[in-house]
């Protein structure tokens, strides 16, 4: 790690250890790579929130410069702003000379930044990778082969669709050669007219921040279809649009304006009556096993081997009642909490 790294760590070593919970942030540096499950397990171990703190801070201080940046961004994303604003001087500048690996865990700055301009929601704090499923989606958007068109992500309500959209696009290598012109994602959900015109609105004031081609707002649906047409294919050409749980078909067609899209929906029919292409990726309801077991050994930080034999038992109610991701990671929350 950069010697100004270093001392930034050290200089408000104090402050970090008195007010961090580590279980949170050690879940973001794991999924970033940099801190492995039995160095998570040593700090676990540790009797007080204050001795854990100062033990994943030693840990860090001993780490790399991605560490640096992986610590600051769990610090952000478990909401200890003022903390992370301690150590935002001391972040290392990765140069773009070592080969363009300025990346934690894959998910470099350009992905970041492309992400967050997107509106792409991040990652649940507890994740596991689905990468047949986020492989599927990929191949899918690249079989439209940057004409317009469209990809549906469909499957039951809390069965990881939304997730899974973001992963899809959580990918330098993808962004960069299938949609460099970035991403942009509508939370749709169920809506009225007047709640589509207001995304609508919405959407397009965001393509055009600087108003470059038109200084007021669409009035109506038919005219916020036109703009958005222009701005896709004026101002963000190779871009992706993502509709996030779309309900009904004639939502859609107010999207339906040669552009790439990618949706989740738990109805597959709703792309019925749009024009060009169409690709459907099904995700099956039901947790895997594996995933299940995976999930819980996060939660509880053990390695799956080492889980008890109640895990499988648990895994297999889930089963049973047709649970999900969302159904399972809601209850462990829960439980976590109390
Ligand atoms: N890959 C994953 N790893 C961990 N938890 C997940 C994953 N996918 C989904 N979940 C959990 O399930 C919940 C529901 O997922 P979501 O994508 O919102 O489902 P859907 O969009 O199909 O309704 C999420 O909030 C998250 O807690
Ligand atoms: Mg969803």
């Amino acid at each position: 790690m950069d010697a100004k790294a270093r001392n930034c760590l050290l200089q408000h070593r104090e402050a970090l250890e008195k007010d961090i919970k580590t279980s949170y942030i050690m879940d973001c540096m794991i999924n970033d790579g940099v801190l492995t499950v039995s160095e998570e397990e040593k700090v676990k171990n540790e009797p007080t929130q204050q001795q854990r703190a100062a033990l994943l801070i030693k840990m860090i201080l001993k780490k790399d410069n991605y560490s640096y940046i992986s610590f600051y961004n769990a610090l952000i994303h478990e909401g200890y702003k003022d903390l992370a604003g301690l150590l935002h001087g001391g972040i290392p500048v990765i140069s773009s000379s070592n080969g363009g690996k300025d990346s934690v865990g894959g998910i470099t700055s350009y992905v970041r930044t492309v992400l967050c301009e997107g509106g792409v929601p991040q990652r649940p704090v507890v994740f596991v990778t689905r990468k047949k499923l986020v492989n599927s989606i990929q191949q899918n958007l690249f079989k439209l082969n940057g004409e317009p068109g469209w990809v549906i992500i469909y499957g039951m309500a809390g069965c990881g669709k939304s997730v899974l959209a973001a992963e899809t696009v959580r990918d330098h290598s993808f962004l960069d050669g299938c949609f460099p012109g970035g991403v942009h994602w509508v939370s749709v959900g169920k809506q009225d007219k007047s709640g589509l015109l207001m995304k609508l609105q919405n959407l397009c004031a965001r393509l055009d921040q600087d108003e470059s081609f038109s200084q007021r707002l669409p009035l109506n649906i038919e005219e916020a279809k036109d703009r958005l047409r222009i701005l896709m294919l004026r101002k963000h050409p190779r871009s992706l649009l993502i509709l996030d749980d779309v309900w009904d078909p004639w939502v859609l067609k107010a999207f339906d304006n040669q552009c790439q899209i990618l949706i989740t929906t738990r109805d597959k029919s709703v792309t019925d009556s749009v024009m060009g292409p169409k690709y459907v990726v099904s995700v099956e309801s039901g947790l895997g096993k594996e995933k299940g077991l995976e999930i819980l050994s996060l939660f509880v930080n053990m390695k799956k081997a080492d889980l008890p034999e109640q895990a499988h038992s648990i895994i297999k109610e889930c089963k049973v009642v047709e649970c999900h991701w969302g159904i399972l990671t809601d209850l462990l929350h829960k439980w976590n909490q109390s």
